[in-house]
C-alpha cells in the first residue's frame, strides 16, 4: 500500500503530481501495521508538528434536522451503514490517502464553521452566502436514505440530511448558455498540509451537466444520521450524487459555478483512461484494472459484504433518461 510520497511519482508520465490512490489497492491489502507506518510516513513528509486542539464539527444550529425520513427515498429492506463505520472510514485526499486518516486530519483545528458558499458563473442571481443562510432559503432540510457506491468497489447506504440541488439551480436561475455546473472545494493551504504539499492540482473539482445538476436526485448535503457533518464527511456542505462513483460528490464546497463548457475534473485530469467525467457506476463497464460486477458492503461482514452492483446503482429508473443514446463505454 502507498504512502503519500508514492503519489508523487509513480503512476502517470503525463505530470508530476500523479497518484497512486487509495483507490488503486483492495482494502483488504492494508494490515494495520501498514496503516500505522503509512500515517506516520505521511506526517513526516508534510511537515505535521504536535497535535493541535481538536475541533467540533460545523455548527449548523440555525438549521433543525428533519426527524422523519422523505418517504419517497426510504429504500426499504435495505440496511444503513452504521454510523460510526460511516464516519471512520473515507476518502478525503486532502486530509490524508488512507481511509482512517481524514478523521484524525480532518480534526485537527481545521475550522468549517460560519463557511461561506459561493454561487456564481452564468446565472442571473449570483451571491455569495453563509451556508446557514442557504439553508433557509432553499426551505430547509430533508432526509434522505442513499446507495453510495465507491469505484473502488465498496459501498455504504447513507441517510443524508440536506436539500436538492434543484433548489439551488432555481435560486441562481442559469442563463441559456449554461449548459454544466462545477462544484469546488475548498482551497487553505495554510491549514491544509496535503495542499501545501501541491501533490495534487487542488482545490478538488468536480462536475455535472447541468441536467444532472437538476435531476430529483442531486443532493446537497450539510448532515447525516440527523447530525451536521463531520468535517472528514465534507463539513459544511458536499455534494452527493448517488447513482455516481463517489468521486463525483465533492466535499467542502466552496463554489458552485454555472459554465457553459466541460469543466475539467481532478481524477479525469489526473488520470483520463481509468476515471472519466460521467462516472455513473455501471457493473458492465470495468475500470481498466478491476471489475465494477460487484462490491464489498462496508460493516457487511465477511461472508456477507458482497453483493452484486446495480446499474446506476439502483437509479436507473430516476436517471436513465439523461443517457439516452449515449455510449456508455465512451463517456465512462
Ligand atoms: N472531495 C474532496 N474534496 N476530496 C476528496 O478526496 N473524495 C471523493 C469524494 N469527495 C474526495 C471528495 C471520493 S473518492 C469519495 S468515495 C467520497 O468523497 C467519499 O465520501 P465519504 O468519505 O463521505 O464516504
Amino acid at each position: 500500500m502507498v504512502g503519500f510520497s508514492d503519489l508523487i511519482n509513480v503512476t502517470n508520465q503525463r505530470s508530476n503530481y500523479i497518484p497512486i490512490r487509495s483507490w488503486d489497492l483492495p482494502d483488504s491489502a492494508v494490515t494495520p501495521e501498514h496503516m500505522y507506518m503509512r500515517r506516520r510516513e505521511f506526517l513526516r513528509l508534510l511537515g505535521f508538528g504536535v497535535a493541535v486542539t481538536a475541533v467540533l464539527p460545523a455548527s449548523l444550529a440555525a438549521a433543525s434536522f428533519p426527524d422523519s425520513l422523505n418517504p419517497e427515498y426510504k429504500l426499504n429492506g435495505v440496511k444503513l451503514t452504521p454510523e460510526d463505520l460511516v464516519t471512520s472510514y473515507n476518502n478525503f485526499y486532502e486530509w490524508g490517502t488512507s481511509k482512517d486518516q481524514p478523521k484524525d486530519q480532518a480534526n485537527r483545528g481545521w475550522k468549517t464553521e460560519s463557511w461561506t458558499i459561493e454561487i456564481a458563473g452564468l446565472c442571473a442571481s449570483p451571491r455569495k452566502l453563509l451556508v446557514d443562510e442557504l439553508i433557509q432559503l432553499v426551505g430547509g432540510i430533508e432526509r434522505r436514505n442513499y446507495r453510495h457506491r465507491c469505484v473502488e468497489a465498496w459501498s455504504m447506504v447513507i441517510p443524508w440530511d440536506g436539500f436538492p440541488l434543484k433548489k439551488l439551480i432555481d435560486l441562481a436561475q442559469p442563463t441559456s448558455e449554461a449548459k454544466f455546473v462545477k462544484f469546488i472545494s475548498f482551497l487553505d493551504p495554510a491549514n491544509c498540509p496535503a495542499q501545501r504539499a501541491n501533490e495534487l492540482p487542488w482545490p478538488y473539482t468536480e462536475g455535472l451537466t447541468l441536467a444532472e445538476a437538476s435531476n430529483e436526485l442531486a443532493f446537497l448535503a450539510t448532515g447525516l444520521y440527523g447530525k451536521p457533518l463531520r468535517n472528514q464527511n465534507g463539513a459544511p456542505i458536499r455534494l452527493v450524487v448517488p447513482w455516481k462513483y463517489g468521486y463525483k460528490s465533492a466535499k467542502s464546497l466552496v463554489k458552485i459555478e454555472f459554465v457553459a463548457e466541460q469543466p475539467p475534473t481532478t481524477w479525469n485530469v489526473i488520470l483520463p483512461n481509468e476515471y472519466g467525467f460521467y462516472a455513473n457506476v455501471n457493473p458492465n463497464v470495468d475500470h481498466p484494472r478491476w471489475s465494477q460486477k460487484s462490491e464489498r458492503v462496508i460493516g457487511g461482514g465477511f461472508f456477507s459484504g458482497k453483493q452484486p452492483t446495480l446499474m446506476f446503482n439502483g437509479y436507473e429508473k430516476q436517471v436513465s433518461h439523461l443517457y439516452a443514446g449515449m455510449d456508455l463505454r465512451k463517456n465512462f
